[in-house]
């Protein structure tokens, strides 16, 4: 009689941690006499042609500590159930019909699927068709409603403070403004605990509206106490303040985002004639070894999401809901985003240290004259020209240019 099998996949944007879940589901499965399979790029090893590695113990040693994932991933291939957010694509039943077969044929007790919400509600569908699933929640944005951490957060966010501790000194050194953009697609939490850990003085995410106004007073009001220097960091998905966000639209693709952080420290040099300089940590944040954290973490959720296919919990989601790993129906995690709440008590924390959103003035200070005088002074702002974000991008550069000559 052939062996139980177990099969796994990695879907969607790469995180620190995928080859901790894959190690966790091999040596576990292992342990109760299952054989594993590893399919390759993602959903799109499943079928047509199918691709697959088996994985054991011995071939999966050593990659706890692994960046990236040794399974290949694929972010919007064939599978795509969603576009944005969570307008439902169905998928093609020919493409469900061809994994079925594929997931009979070798004989696959179940599925564990990793990855974020697009990739999570390719395996929702998969579990409406009857393929035996379960879903591990992986992205760096923690975004996933009905856990408390994806896995990949904490490591981007380590990545994020490493930085900002680094821009702090170039800041301090040249009494610079140092602007930061890190990712968040839809939510802000790499900025604010990135922010929170590496002494932030502005930290601007899509939850919380924003004005240029009230973050130059910011930076205005710490002049005035004797600090040359202020560190903004910004969330890539953080719109400007007229509601636009900054990136690049792809036809067919969801849109590119980046570039807000150059906006940001643009604008800021425009109004304050203050030397200010951007860092864009992109997908940095993705790479490299995974922290402690998510190492505990990731592991846990590899040796849960075999617990759940012993146990037939199909159409489960593994989560973190301190302090206990258990599980969720998928659906739940990828109908709703989890987002920072502004009345969190991180945000209250960080604003009863001043660290500002935003979204108030600092202070009431003798600077806002200063401010004021400013303002008035200033040229259309981006917003003023209600631009294209791209083309805003380009216009905020040449003011910037235009100011400091
Ligand atoms: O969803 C995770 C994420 O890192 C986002 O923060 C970011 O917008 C996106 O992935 C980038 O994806 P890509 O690798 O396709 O550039």
């Amino acid at each position: 009689m052939s062996k139980k099998c177990i099969g796994v996949l990695t879907s969607g944007g790469d995180c620190p941690g995928l080859n901790a879940v894959i190690r966790g589901v091999v040596k576990s499965s292992s342990q109760l006499g299952y054989d594993c399979i590893g399919f390759l790029k993602g959903y799109e090893g499943l079928h047509d042609p199918v691709r697959y590695k088996t994985l054991t113990p011995q071939n999966t040693t050593g990659i706890l500590n692994q960046g990236g994932t040794i399974l290949g991933s694929t972010n919007k291939g064939r599978f795509a159930a969603t576009v944005g957010v969570s307008d439902r694509v169905e998928i093609d039943p020919e493409l469900l019909a061809g994994v079925k077969v594929t997931i009979d044929q070798l004989g696959i007790e179940g599925l564990v699927c990793v990855g974020g919400d697009g990739s999570l509600a390719i395996a929702q569908q998969f579990h409406e068709y009857g393929i035996p699933v379960v879903g591990v929640p992986k992205t760096i944005d923690n975004d996933l409603s009905s856990t408390a951490f994806t896995f990949g957060f904490d490591s981007a966010v380590e990545c994020a403070t490493n930085a900002l501790d680094r821009l702090h000194t170039t800041a301090a050194s040249h009494g610079r403004i140092m602007v930061l953009e890190v990712m968040g697609r839809h939510a802000g939490w790499i900025a604010l605990h990135a922010g929170i850990a590496g002494g932030g003085d502005v930290i601007l995410i899509p939850e919380i509206p924003w004005t240029w106004e009230n973050v130059c007073h910011k930076i205005l009001s710490r002049e005035s106490q004797g600090k040359a220097f202020t560190l903004v960091v910004v969330a890539e998905g953080a719109a400007l303040p007229d509601g636009q966000s900054v990136g690049l639209e792809r036809a067919g693709a969801q849109t590119q985002l980046g570039g807000i952080g150059q906006i940001v420290a643009a604008e800021i040099e425009r109004r304050l004639h203050h030397e200010t300089r951007v860092c864009v940590l992109g997908h940095l944040q993705r790479g490299g070894s995974p922290t402690t954290f998510d190492r505990v973490l990731a592991t846990q959720y590899g040796a849960h999401a075999v617990r759940l296919i012993v146990e037939g919990k199909f159409g489960e989601m593994v989560c973190y809901q301190p302090p206990t790993v258990s599980s969720v129906p998928i659906t739940e995690a990828v109908n709703q985003l989890r987002q920072v709440d502004p009345q969190s008590s991180a945000v209250q924390a960080a604003q009863a240290l001043g660290i500002s959103f935003g979204n108030t003035h600092a202070d009431a200070s003798p600077f806002v004259a200063k401010a004021e005088r400013f303002e008035r002074n200033r040229v259309p702002s981006t917003a003023d020209l209600g631009q294209s974000a791209v083309l805003a991008f380009e216009i905020a550069n040449a003011a910037t240019a235009d100011a400091l000559v």
